[in-house]
């Protein structure tokens, strides 16, 4: 099946959607510069995009939709900017909770929450116990995240298992491996998204991205719109994906 009229932008072959979009929500202080706002206005337009494409990728049946909030680069950011973005996750995780039989997204953190403020923290909690029977369309949310980070972390957990003799170094693996990363039981990303002219990683899903196809866009990530996102997924559709073979 292709496209439906209803949905805007290029055509895109409805039966061979990715599994697993990943975005880097990039470009919400250039948004605000340009309009001569403060960057925090950035950051709520730019939250405000995340709940509209989220629920379009929910209607489109992509099960699994992973976000870069906050990473552990962010810290440097001044305090106002850093606390009006957990302001904002403060707020959505509120509606996460209230609307969930509405939304019916599985929300589950990947990164290190320890820092975070107590309440915070408390909330990142609640909503993934919460939501975790909405299985159908599962968000992952990047917080306090750094893909190198998340590594060490694995190996720091593997060692341990190996310590306690739970765990032979001989015979790790790909898969055993992926078991100790936040990401365990989620297939990689098939496209990985980052709007705003830049043509970085950024230490994201840095173990999870080995076969990913990048999509860049210089659209900024608050006035990304649906038509932006069909955009992204038909050109991954026009990639030839060939995981290392011929
Ligand atoms: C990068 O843009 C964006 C961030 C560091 C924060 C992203 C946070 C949100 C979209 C809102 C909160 C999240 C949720 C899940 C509700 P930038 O500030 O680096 O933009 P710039 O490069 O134009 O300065």
């Amino acid at each position: 099946m292709l496209f439906s009229k209803k949905t805007p932008g290029p055509e895109v072959d409805l039966e061979h959607l990715p599994r697993h979009i990943a975005i880097i929500m990039d470009g919400n202080g250039r948004w605000a510069r340009k309009r001569r706002l403060p960057r925090s206005a950035g950051h709520a337009a730019g939250a405000e995009t995340l709940r509209r494409i989220a629920g379009h990728i929910q209607r489109l049946g992509i099960p699994y939709l992973t976000v870069y909030a906050f990473s552990t680069e962010n810290w440097k950011r001044s305090p106002e900017e850093v606390e009006a973005i957990m302001g904002l996750l403060r707020t959505y995780l509120q509606e996460v909770l209230r609307d969930m039989e509405k939304n019916r997204f599985q929300t589950v953190f990947f990164g290190d929450l320890s820092p975070l403020a107590p309440d915070l923290r408390a909330l990142c909690r609640q909503a993934q116990e919460a939501s975790r029977p909405y299985t159908d369309c599962r968000m992952n949310i990047c917080l306090n995240y750094g893909g190198r980070d998340e590594i060490l972390r694995a190996a720091r957990l593997y060692a341990a298992d190996c310590l306690a003799g739970k765990a032979d170094p001989q015979r790790l693996t790909e898969a055993e491996f992926d078991q100790y990363l936040y990401s365990r039981g989620v297939p990689d990303p098939d496209l990985i998204i980052r709007p705003s002219g830049e043509q970085r990683l950024s230490n994201f899903l840095l173990w999870q991205a080995a076969y990913a196809e990048f999509y860049y866009t210089d659209v900024l990530w608050p006035d990304f719109k649906e038509a932006d996102l069909m955009e992204a997924i038909a050109a991954y559709q026009h990639r030839k994906r060939r995981f290392g073979g011929v």
